[in-house]
């Protein structure tokens, strides 16, 4: 028996690396999209196919014992708690097919879990999408502990949501939105980039807690601008975000080279994600697309985002 689901990537517009301090983040799902497809199998392991690599698991091994690649974690603990709950005799088989390039801050991760753990529950009972968003949420802290829950909270949920670790709304935008993705092609962790902003917090307490602080101001205002429509006071907000990135060390010169570069002609624009690498986003119009496209496509790769309004969807 086969079982599939798929689940979009994200950008955050606001709040990335605060959200894990507890201030509210606004993030959106966009038009790339991570498939999973699960299977029984009679042999007692798990397997994973995925273009990043390939693992087999026998069942029963403790992580430590494991040889697989720490990224397969998460959809080991899916597995054999989906095996272990539903009295399943045999092993599973996972295949990941994904349009999200990794390591880029665009959600490949967490929109991975998201399909992986619908489409392996998908085989013995499909489960509410705010379990699924549980237990994926679960599966990416066995590699990355202090992950907000931010990105698979988006991925699961679709469309703009605002985001804090006890909060899930969805946000209705005044106008469509357009972004410009940009990337850097200098592959990142987010978890090295999480525990860079922890260790400038240690060395800046109270700088940090003014920070958190503005950014919370900063995303109430950015909801408002995002409820009225209003894109030039949004893109102004999400430069006045990066200059705070900025400070906290999570940009690189090459990022900093491609933020200038779309804050000529579009409304704003800032890193999105971890940083340290990856992407970032320019909000724009219909009015100075093709001028910012052009801008950017001089010193990296680009591409215009659409929102996904759908988030986990299974096939
Ligand atoms: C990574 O996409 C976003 C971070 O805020 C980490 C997290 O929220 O878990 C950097």
């Amino acid at each position: 028996m086969k079982s599939s689901a798929s689940a979009p990537g994200k950008v955050i517009l606001f709040g990335e690396h605060f959200v894990v301090y507890g201030v509210r983040a606004i993030l959106c799902a966009i038009d790339r999209r991570i498939t999973a497809t699960s299977e029984t199998i009679d042999e007692l392991e798990i397997r994973i196919r995925s273009e990043i690599g390939d693992a087999e698991v026998p069942l029963g091994l403790s992580w430590a014992d494991q040889k697989a690649p720490r990224f397969m974690r998460p959809f080991l603990h899916l597995a054999r708690e989906a095996l272990g709950e539903s009295g399943t005799k045999g092993g599973l088989e996972i295949r990941l097919e994904s349009e999200i390039p990794p390591g880029m801050g665009l959600g490949s991760s967490s929109a991975a879990c998201v399909a992986a753990a619908a489409s392996i529950w998908g085989l013995f009972e499909k489960k509410p999408r705010e379990e699924i968003l549980r237990r994926a949420i679960a599966a990416e802290r066995t590699i990355f502990e202090d992950a907000s829950g931010a990105d698979t909270s988006a991925s699961a949920l679709g469309g703009i949501v605002s985001y804090t670790r006890d909060r899930l709304e969805r946000v209705d935008p005044g106008k469509s939105l357009c972004l410009i993705i940009a990337n850097s092609e200098y592959v990142h962790s987010t978890r090295e980039e999480v525990l860079k902003v922890r260790r400038f917090k240690e060395r800046n307490e109270e700088a940090f807690a003014e920070m958190c602080r503005r950014e919370q101001g900063l995303v109430e205002s950015a909801l408002s601008s995002l409820v009225s429509g209003d894109m030039r006071s949004l893109g102004l907000m999400m430069t006045q975000n990066q200059e705070m990135l900025k400070k906290m060390g999570v940009s690189t010169e090459k990022l900093d080279v491609m933020v200038m570069e779309a804050g000529r002609t579009s409304y704003g624009a800032k890193i999105t994600g971890a940083g340290g690498g990856g992407c970032i986003i320019a909000l724009v119009d219909e009015s100075n697309t093709a001028q910012t496209l052009g801008a950017l496509e001089k010193v990296s790769e680009c591409f215009v985002a659409r929102i996904d309004f759908e988030g986990l969807k299974y096939l």
